[in-house]
């Protein structure tokens, strides 16, 4: 570790606290104008520093940086076996994480970055991921077929709507596969990408990118009235984006570790606001009138044409032909 990230470190262990720059120094084995210089460099880069005459230095309640210093006080159980890589700016941690999966990272790698410039959804679409949000991709290893890789996304789904509600008090709801609405807009997208091993038929790797807006104001028009955020203004003096990362890797760890058990389905259903609802199934770029009638147990989708056929929908997209949205 760099001198300026274990200074980090002991500033976050003592968050809203003064540590002597002195003791500082002597448990560091360096000199306190190193540590001086080094505050310097953290309070440039935006850390709430504060010099305490006779004091020291403190961490103030309200920094919210993203750091695995600043996530890792908040992480529970299996979590915190989680490798954590965290990043201010990156293209896509979704991209990222599959080169570092290609290139042998065990499971439990988590990318997490304040702002991606690449930020990628679902068909090929972008993700808007401006600084004012939290983007994550986790590296798993899964003992799963192709067929059960829906039961990492629905699982997904359900442990990052938990921690949203835990986060913010507000009720989050899903729309199959794996969108996340509070209050009637969408504030949550995941992306599962998997690697394939021929060998065997079973995944090599599946990446769980997730992207959560947490107090962005300005969408571009062409998603402004669909996006939301969890948060109008973020709660002041706490890290609430590091807690609501570790909150996410904490329910993260205990479903992917229950994943064939299946449980989650339950909550996953009624949390899902499709059911019972007239949708349009667009599937090869072409568009079909349904009612969405179930999900199954296997996290498909069932719905139901109008000539009174039925199909289990693995993938693909479906929006709703009302213009209802939990409100
Ligand atoms: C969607 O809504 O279509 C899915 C969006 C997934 C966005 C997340 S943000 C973290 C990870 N990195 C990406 O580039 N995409 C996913």
């Amino acid at each position: 570790m760099e001198l300026k990230e274990q200074i980090l470190k002991i500033l976050e262990e003592n968050r809203g606290n003064s540590v002597n720059g002195a003791l500082m120094a002597k448990e560091l084995h360096v000199t306190r104008s190193a540590i001086w210089k080094n505050i310097n460099q953290l309070k440039n880069e935006g850390y709430q520093i504060e010099a305490v005459p006779n004091r020291g230095y403190c961490l103030k309640e309200s920094n919210d940086i993203l750091t695995s210093q600043s996530i890792s006080p908040y992480l529970k159980g299996k979590a915190t076996n989680f490798i954590l890589d965290v990043r201010k700016t990156v293209s896509s941690t979704n991209t990222l994480a599959k080169e570092m999966a290609a290139n042998k990272a065990p499971e439990g790698t988590v990318l997490i970055a304040s702002e991606q410039t690449n930020g990628r959804g679902r068909m090929g679409r972008s993700f808007y991921s401006p600084a004012t949000g939290l983007y994550l991709s986790l590296i798993l290893r899964p003992k799963l077929s192709i067929e059960d890789s829906l039961l990492i996304t629905t699982s997904s789904a359900v442990a990052v709507a938990k921690a949203i509600e835990k986060i913010t008090n507000e009720d989050v709801h899903i729309k199959w596969v794996n969108d996340l609405f509070m209050q009637g807009k969408k504030v949550c997208g995941i992306l599962t990408e998997a690697s394939l091993n021929i060998e065997n038929g079973g995944l090599e790797y599946a990446i769980v990118g997730i992207g959560i807006n947490v107090n962005t104001k300005d969408f571009p028009s062409d998603i402004k009235d669909i996006a939301g955020s969890i948060f109008l203004d973020k709660p002041k003096n706490q890290p609430i984006t590091s807690i609501l990362a570790a909150e996410v890797l904490n329910n993260l760890a205990d479903s992917m570790d229950k994943l064939t058990s299946k449980d989650y389905l339950e909550e996953y259903k009624k949390r899902s606001f499709l059911i019972g609802k007239d949708i349009y199934v667009l599937k090869e770029k072409k568009v079909f009138p349904a009612k969405a009638i179930g999900i199954d147990n296997r996290a498909r989708l069932l719905v139901e044409y109008p000539d009174s056929t039925k199909e289990a929908l693995t993938s693909g997209e479906v929006s709703i032909r009302t213009d209802y949205l939990p409100k």
